[in-house]
């Protein structure tokens, strides 16, 4: 467990290097990340380098005992460069070519720009190479666009396909391009997805292509610092929950998974906590949180200063759910540009009196206390959610907006687990299942053969997997399949649905066998039963003597179909009902409060936030070592507002 923070110096005074590696030092930080927007500096003109200001830096941190994460500058192409090719800047939706001036403007096909990013970043890990100080490397910063409709991207995207489909006759098929009539007779008649109404697949086609680009240039700076720098990691800042790239493929040859995280306040703590567990799944391994909020932010708006407390409440949270490292964004508040109006450790001032600050020196002993102690921890679920790049795009198919929120229905689920303290892992359709008791697939459109006997071998050797509305209803094209719904997983649900309705506007009555009665909302499969069991039914007008929840003996398993959007009462139930023998016994704790567990060679421990500005009371069941205040405790305990446990069983 480190902390660490991101830190600008080209943002100060030469003068001032010194002061914020000791005041650093001072509060315990051991990293430093450096560089991520540096290219103006690190090469100020065409093929002239000046890396001077930051080995001075670098040896300064030395001297504060400060180890050092460098990134690639390439999210900032500097103003000579664009002056020199233009073509590297983007151009948007309506063919507007972007201006220099903020960042991420580039083309992420542009072959002259992988030329000079492949440059300066040689030069870079050459000049770093043999210093110890450097432990690793951060690839360009949170890529994920803007996408770019440039002549050069047309042609990259009509060569992807061409590759993917082989014929015209097949890529006219998988699209369904007699519709409208859309059949195209040569690969270069294709065009990119500029109009309004899109058709599903070419949207579908687009989206993997976007993401592909981005592995592929991601993949170059991997390849190339790896090969000079072998002894170095290698990561990037991934965005949680950012929909529009394959995470899962962009992840594949890091050395391990980052990320950005600005939950803002306690109200998006499960969003947060769901992130999280994204990120552990990418790679199914523990991560760095590279950039931790840690006050108020700002670029449309200026957010809430977090309250004394609130940071370090964020901290333990993000080693809860599986972080080895936090680094803070910032170090300190910068007096200039776009983010003048974000918070850092420090503030403008620069003076050791900020809440931020004040609060670092808090945990600096702590973390060094704990820290041995969690490390090498990790994190194991009885319980696993799908979260899938190809059902989240296409869950966009009409307009750029989602048609249902896909992390908000897995958040359903997600919340109740969370309720009995019992850890989540994400996975692909894909995955091996085998290790969890209960497969949970909110929104699970795509579905192929390799899926659905992935999920019926799960379920026939005695899992318990659980879909909700619209499973199963396209293929790999994003087309609609022929089958009686839901398809290719109708024997293991044992129903049919042969009517369903948007309910977006309205709720419905749910009644379940035991007479309670749930609102529906969002969506409705009517489920006819066809050897399923009913749950509950639809009790709203025309509805009635559908099936509403249906549950089937598959094998030695169970598959539960859960045909609408219900209220959370639902989830927690259900849950309970299928998760109970993994509830935290240990503790009992009121809903502010989260629990997660980290665990090693039979050892767990027990990760206490309270979310809440107020105190909050728990119940420990058992005598139990709080590594945080170094007492044993039991019974009735208070937590304070924000505050943090971790129980050692
Ligand atoms: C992102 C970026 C940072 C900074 C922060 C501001 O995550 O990576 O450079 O702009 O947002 O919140
Ligand atoms: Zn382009």
């Amino acid at each position: 467990m480190y902390l660490g923070v991101d830190y600008y110096p080209e943002h100060w005074e030469k003068e001032r290097w010194d002061i914020d590696a000791s005041l650093m030092e001072k509060a315990g930080i051991e990293v430093v990340r450096l560089a991520e927007f540096a290219w103006s500096k690190l090469e100020p003109d065409d093929g002239v380098y000046d890396f001077s200001w930051l080995d001075e830096v670098i040896s300064i941190l030395d001297r504060h005992h400060i180890k050092v994460v460098l990134c690639t500058p390439t999210a900032s192409p500097p103003a000579w460069l664009i002056e020199k090719h233009p073509d590297i800047l983007p151009v948007n939706r309506n063919g507007q070519r972007m201006s220099f001036g903020a960042r991420r403007h580039y083309c992420i096909t542009n072959k002259v720009y992988y030329y000079y990013s492949e440059r300066i970043i040689r030069k870079m890990a050459k000049h770093y190479k043999d210093n110890p100080q450097v432990i690793g490397w951060q690839v360009d910063n949170e890529f994920g666009g803007p996408k770019c409709y440039c002549e050069n991207c047309r042609k990259e995207f009509q060569l992807w396909l061409k590759n993917r489909y082989k014929t015209l006759d097949n890529l006219n098929k998988a699209w369904g391009n007699a519709f409208w009539s859309h059949d195209y007779t040569s690969w270069e008649q294709i065009p990119l997805p500029i109009v309004y109404y899109h058709n599903p697949a070419f949207d579908l086609d687009f989206r993997r292509f976007f993401s592909d680009m981005t592995v592929r240039y991601s993949n170059m700076q991997i390849r190339l610092l790896k090969e000079l720098n072998p002894d170095k990691f290698v990561t990037h800042n991934f965005m949680g929950l950012f929909p529009e790239l394959d995470y899962y493929e962009l992840a594949k040859e890091y050395d391990f998974v980052s990320w950005d995280n600005y939950p803002r306040g306690p109200e998006n703590r499960y969003r947060s906590a769901l992130a999280h567990d994204v990120m552990r799944g990418l790679k199914k391994k523990n991560f760095w949180v590279m950039e931790e909020q840690c006050s108020y932010l700002t670029r449309e708006d200026i957010t809430r200063t977090f309250p004394p407390g609130e940071m370090r409440l964020w901290t333990y949270h993000c080693f809860a759910h599986g972080a080895e490292t936090v680094v803070y964004f910032r170090w300190r508040a910068c007096n200039f540009g776009i983010e003048q109006f974000h918070s850092g450790i420090l503030q403008h001032d620069g003076t050791d009196k900020s809440i931020s600050y004040r609060e670092l020196l808090q945990m600096k002993d702590e973390i060094r206390r704990v820290g041995p102690k969690i490390e090498g921890t990790k994190i194991v679920s009885p319980v696993a959610i799908i979260y899938d790049y190809e059902n989240i795009w296409v869950n966009c198919a009409y307009t750029e907006k989602p048609m249902y929120d896909y992390p908000g229905e897995i958040l359903r689920f997600y919340k109740a687990i969370k309720k009995l303290g019992i850890n989540v892992d994400t996975v692909r359709p894909t995955d091996d299942f085998s290790s969890y008791k209960v497969v949970i697939a909110p929104l699970l459109y795509v579905m192929t053969d390799e899926i659905a006997e992935n999920i019926k071998r799960y379920v026939s050797k005695g899992g318990i997997f659980i879909a909700g509305f619209r499973c199963a209803i396209k293929d790999k094209n994003s087309n609609m399949l022929k089958d009686v719904l839901p398809g290719k997983l109708r024997d293991l649900f044992g129903i049919g649905i042969y009517a369903w309705d948007n309910i977006r506007d309205r709720t419905v009555e749910i009644r379940d066998k035991e007479g309670r009665i749930y609102r529906g909302d969002t969506f409705a499969d009517l489920i006819t039963p066809e050897g399923a069991e009913t749950l509950a039914w639809y009790n709203s007008s025309w509805y009635k003597g559908y099936s509403a929840i249906t549950l089937n003996a598959y094998g030695k398993g169970k598959a539960y179909y859960i045909g609408c959007g219900l209220e959370q009462e639902f989830y927690d139930l259900i849950m309970k009902e299928l998760l109970s023998e993994y509830e935290v016994k240990e503790v009992i704790f009121p809903e502010e409060v989260e629990v997660n567990i980290r665990e090693k060679d039979g050892k767990r421990f027990i990760f206490v936030n309270n979310f809440s500005d107020k105190e909050v009371f728990i119940e420990i069941k058992r005598d139990m070592f709080d590594l945080i205040s170094e007492k044993y405790i039991q019974g009735r305990v208070m937590l304070l507002p924000f505050g943090v446990m971790i129980l050692e069983v």
